[in-house]
């Protein structure tokens, strides 16, 4: 995977430097303009992409390559609008509607906890997200924590005892999927009145063919509320034993960002991801935005209905989401 390739364009060729991260997955890529990126080039840079110097168009441009973006306009309730231009960019800073650092005890500092387990973007609705775009706007100082952590659940499957393996493909499991439950899982006492129970969960087979490179992959993750045919107990030892495996420390990788305009582009359905705390939190801004590509694989929708209907807070009149609702402002 290491190496460097020539970007043509049409006015000078340039250099892409692409450095490994990890054995199994994971690379760094330096000195690319994406939004000069040939066809034939697009196809080599898909993990990882350093100093890409997005702006939110360009960055929402250049993510329409990969296919149709999800939208954040589920969690949009009341009127109101994202702090920038498009909807098609989803809030993962630390930032509120007027530039300040959220407070490490606000509604959506609660709400975030929940993304420190390692988890695929957007299982919990019908239809599967593939890749995620994540870019610092602007980065804390350095050396304040806020890594974005990866395991490679392709790897995992292929190094699992045979056994258990074996029991995974003959018994065919499937994972119900569910944000509000790893919101109550992140921030058990905030979310004490919210039970994931009251509403609708999404199922996808746990384990999978990844599509583009033919191998299998283990789809979990902490939006996995139960695993199908279970009991409670079978279901969480199972699930547990299976992601203690999966982020054993030889199949994960940390990546600290360096710079602003730095770009993480992972593939939620081959590698799962977290984000990592730090003395960032509550003190300096954190700005970060990605886009979600909708899965297009012929296991997208899992074994749901195929209707655009999203577990965003706005879509239940159920009363406990309004605790939910309200800590996505
Ligand atoms: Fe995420």
């Amino acid at each position: 995977m290491p190496g460097i390739l020539q970007q043509q364009s049409d006015e000078r060729p340039t250099q892409i430097e692409v450095k490994e991260l990890h054995p199994t997955f994971g690379a760094e890529i330096d000195n690319v303009k994406l939004a000069e990126l040939s066809d034939g080039d697009f196809k080599t840079v898909l993990e990882l992409m350093a100093k890409a110097g997005l702006t939110d168009t360009t960055h929402v441009d250049f993510s329409r390559r990969f296919g149709d973006l999800d939208d954040i306009r589920p969690y949009m309730t009341g009127g109101r609008k994202p702090r920038y231009d498009y909807y098609e960019l989803f809030d993962a800073g630390n930032v509120d509607e007027k530039g300040n650092v959220l407070a490490t005890d606000s509604p959506r500092s609660h709400y975030g906890k929940g993304n420190a387990f390692f988890h695929v973007d957007s299982s919990f609705n019908p239809r599967r997200a593939s890749y995620s775009l994540l870019r610092a706007a602007k980065l804390p100082p350095p050396n304040t924590g806020g890594n974005t952590e990866f395991s490679d659940s392709r790897t995992a499957f292929d190094t699992l005892p045979e056994e258990l393996k074996q029991r995974l493909l003959e018994k065919d499991y499937v994972g119900a999927h569910s944000l509000h439950s790893s919101r109550k899982r992140g921030s058990p006492s905030f979310f004490a009145d919210l039970h994931p129970e009251d509403f609708p969960m999404h199922r996808h087979r746990i384990v999978q063919r990844h599509e583009p490179s033919g191998r299998t992959n283990l789809y979990l993750g902490a939006h996995i509320h139960h695993i199908e045919g279970l009991s409670e107990t079978e279901s969480w030892q199972l699930v547990w034993s299976l992601m203690g495996w999966a982020i054993r420390p030889e199949n994960t990788v940390s990546v600290e960002w360096k710079s602003d305009g730095d770009l993480i582009i992972w593939d939620n359905t081959a590698v799962m991801h977290r984000a990592g705390g730090g003395a960032y939190e509550g003190k300096y801004v954190r700005d970060l935005r990605r886009t979600t590509v909708h899965d297009a694989s012929s296991t997208a929708w899992g074994l749901n209905e195929k209707k655009d209907t999203r577990p965003g807070f706005n879509s239940f009149e159920n009363p406990a989401s309004q605790k939910l609702q309200a800590s996505m402002t």
